[in-house]
């Protein structure tokens, strides 16, 4: 379909009933109606189902999921999926989306490396310099017997490929630490599982090379063998709002209390899409975080730059997410949400999460550096306000305006002046 088409399903997309809203999508993603059920929440996640995740199973737990709209991402128009609670985060990045289409303004993205890492740590070495030797010398074989223990994963084209060592001083004081990098490709799987199991594996042969005892085996989240990147740039923008973009960049550069925030929003973008996709997003949080850190100063993991024409914008952080294993492939939700921004394997999807984030953190710094975000998320409150305060279906839309008024009068809302506003609608209604 043309981008004539998208941008005329897009119309007025928030504002349309649910059902035209699924159909619009429906047609644009070839969804059918049982896959629509699905996303209704019909059969999204059978306890059955549930049952074969976790252990102690007594339900589901159900959050809203919506799409991410007006994105272009390397010249492709695409839906995106977001199971979040947050009341702004579409809205948000969606109105960004938006601006960034109507100014001409483009997101590309790309994948930089595809090796995760396993760590075996043997914890007190002796003679580090003897031990990494002997090891060097069977560093063929061993990289041979990770591969047969993931044969599977071999066969997809994936597998071991280098073991680098490390020497660390033990921060008790007393000798140092050997740890092997087992930096391996995991094709479309996020990894875990594998290369833990790898790591575990090659526990017995590491001990009997070195003679020494192995510790831990475990994968790292800090997956920087593995990066995702994206980068917006926009031209013929308020040069105001340009250097304001840049500036609050420089102010998370400085500050950690700041760029955790900063980066708090840049994770607004992509953590709904992992929950929507069964990722593990504690993991990719880790990664995030522990990458931000790696100077030794916590650093935002985007950057703005404005010259008095372009502004660039460029998000590069690891991203080890997985398209198939865990249980991606399993979970009726998370497939379609795959299948609804037409992503065909985990580099495919770490982009797209890359540029989300991207688009989220700019539509927040956007206000931050003009109106400030209490305007844009107070009007999204209101109908939670309104629905806390106790608003029937009928009373609903009434306190929403009402709120809405007051919000332009009073510049703030709360709980309580919806329930007093409530109270007043009762009164005159009835
Ligand atoms: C709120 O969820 C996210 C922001 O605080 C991010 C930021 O400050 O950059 C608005």
């Amino acid at each position: 379909m043309s981008k004539e088409r998208f941008e005329e399903l897009l119309t007025e997309f928030h504002r349309i009933p649910f059902e035209e809203r699924q159909a619009r999508l429906a047609k644009w993603c070839d969804l059918d109606p049982q896959e629509l059920q699905i996303l209704k929440g019909v059969n999204a996640l059978p306890v059955e189902t549930a049952e074969h995740f976790i252990e102690n199973v007594v339900g589901v737990f159900p959050i809203p999921m919506g799409v991410a709209t007006y994105f272009n991402i390397d010249g492709r128009d695409v839906f995106i999926p977001m199971a979040v609670e947050e009341t702004s985060i579409i809205a948000a990045v969606s109105s960004t989306a938006k601006w960034l289409r109507k100014m001409n303004g483009k997101i590309t993205t790309e994948t930089r490396g595809n090796l995760i890492i396993g760590q075996i740590q043997i914890p007190r070495v002796g003679d580090v310099e003897s031990a990494v030797q002997s090891l060097m010398a069977r560093k063929i074989e061993l990289i041979e017997q990770g591969n047969s223990i993931v044969p599977g994963l071999v066969a997809r084209g994936g597998g071991v490929r280098d073991l680098l060592f490390r020497c660390l001083p033990r921060e008790d004081g007393t000798g140092s630490m050997l740890v092997i990098h087992v930096m391996c490709d995991p094709c479309d799987a996020m990894g875990a599982n594998l290369i833990n199991q790898v790591c575990e594996g090659l526990k017995p042969e590491i001990e009997a090379i070195t003679n020494e005892k192995v510790g831990l085996c475990i994968l790292s989240n800090l997956v920087d063998g593995k990066l995702a990147y994206a980068k917006v740039e926009i031209e013929g923008i308020d040069p105001e709002v340009g250097y304001g973009i840049q500036e609050a960049t420089q102010f998370a550069k400085s500050d950690p209390y700041r760029a955790a925030t900063h980066n708090k929003g840049v994770l607004n973008g992509i953590d709904p899409i992992l929950i929507a996709t069964g990722n593990d997003w504690r993991a990719v949080e880790a990664g995030i975080h522990a990458y931000a850190a790696r100077s030794g100063s916590y650093q935002p993991v985007t950057d703005w730059k404005f010259d008095g024409k372009k502004l660039v914008g460029e998000f590069l952080a690891p991203l080890a997410v997985g398209t198939v294993g865990g249980v991606t492939m399993l979970h009726p939700t998370a497939r379609l949400s795959l299948k609804i921004m037409g992503v065909q394997n985990a580099d495919g999807l770490a982009r797209i999460a890359a540029a989300a984030g991207l688009v989220q953190n700019l539509g927040a710094l956007k206000a931050l550096a003009t109106v400030g975000i209490v305007k844009g998320h107070m009007r999204l409150h209101a109908a939670n306000l309104a629905m806390a305060a106790g608003a029937s279906e009928d009373e609903l839309p009434r306190l929403k305006e009402e709120l809405s008024f007051v919000l332009t009068r009073e510049k703030r809302i709360s709980l309580s002046r919806a329930k007093e506003i409530l109270e007043v609608i009762r009164s005159t209604t009835h």
